[in-house]
């Protein structure tokens, strides 16, 4: 059975997601173990805490500095003997440690079409108003291993919806979720538990 960090920052949608396909048996030889926020006050928290999942605040200042952070965040994950860290929501940059100790082991749920409309300054909202602003047809939703950069690992999984012309940014982001990210960020779990996501040369490649 794998074991599952999910680290989070807000209201959890995306968790939410994870939990009903493992509990509609969708999901099978993996749980998750704990969930992780930087917000005490973020709803995801709840969440796991009304399914008796460790729910865990691990939050900057709660530290000296952000070294001190990074290795309790590290600490933390490896007392637990985790696996696989799914960044569900996760609005903190991963420690290069972290990165290296779980190569190829923490993907990420992006609410766009990478390499459109990623990287520094695009997250949640800001993603779907820069769509709209640029006039985009087609959008979309990506799971990606996590590497160094931002948005930048390979890529594990995409699933594109349309845009309206009268969506606005609120219509939109809850588009994606609904049709894109809360279908591939489980279905990228159910992959890994499965044993059929791989990468080669940079490439990843998913079973059916
Ligand atoms: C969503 O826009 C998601 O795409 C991004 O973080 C936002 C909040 O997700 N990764 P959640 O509701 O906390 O799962």
């Amino acid at each position: 059975m794998l074991k599952f960090a999910v680290l989070v920052s807000g209201g959890g949608t995306n968790l939410e997601a994870i939990f009903r396909e493992i509990e509609q048996g969708q999901i099978t030889g993996g749980q998750i173990a704990v969930v992780i926020s930087n917000h005490s006050e973020a709803y995801a928290l709840e969440r796991a805490k009304g399914r008796n999942v460790d729910a865990v605040c691990i939050s900057p200042k709660m530290y000296q500095n952000r070294d001190e952070f990074d290795q309790a965040l590290l600490n933390e994950l490896k007392e637990r003997n985790i696996d696989y860290v799914v960044l569900a929501g996760y609005l903190l940059q991963i420690s290069q440690s972290l990165i290296e100790e779980f190569k190829e082991r923490i993907i990420n749920i992006h609410p766009s079409l990478i390499p459109a409309f990623c990287g520094k300054g695009f997250y949640g909202i800001h993603v779907h108003e820069k769509v709209l602003e640029r006039g985009v047809k087609v959008t979309g939703a990506t799971v990606h291993f996590v590497d160094s950069g931002m948005d930048t690992g390979p890529i594990i999984m995409q699933k594109a919806t349309h845009v309206y012309g009268d969506d606005t940014p609120e219509t939109l982001q809850l588009r994606v979720m609904e049709e894109c990210e809360w279908i591939i960020l489980p279905e990228a779990i159910k992959k890994i538990c499965q044993g059929k996501i791989r990468i080669d040369n940079g490439h990843v490649i998913v079973e059916d």
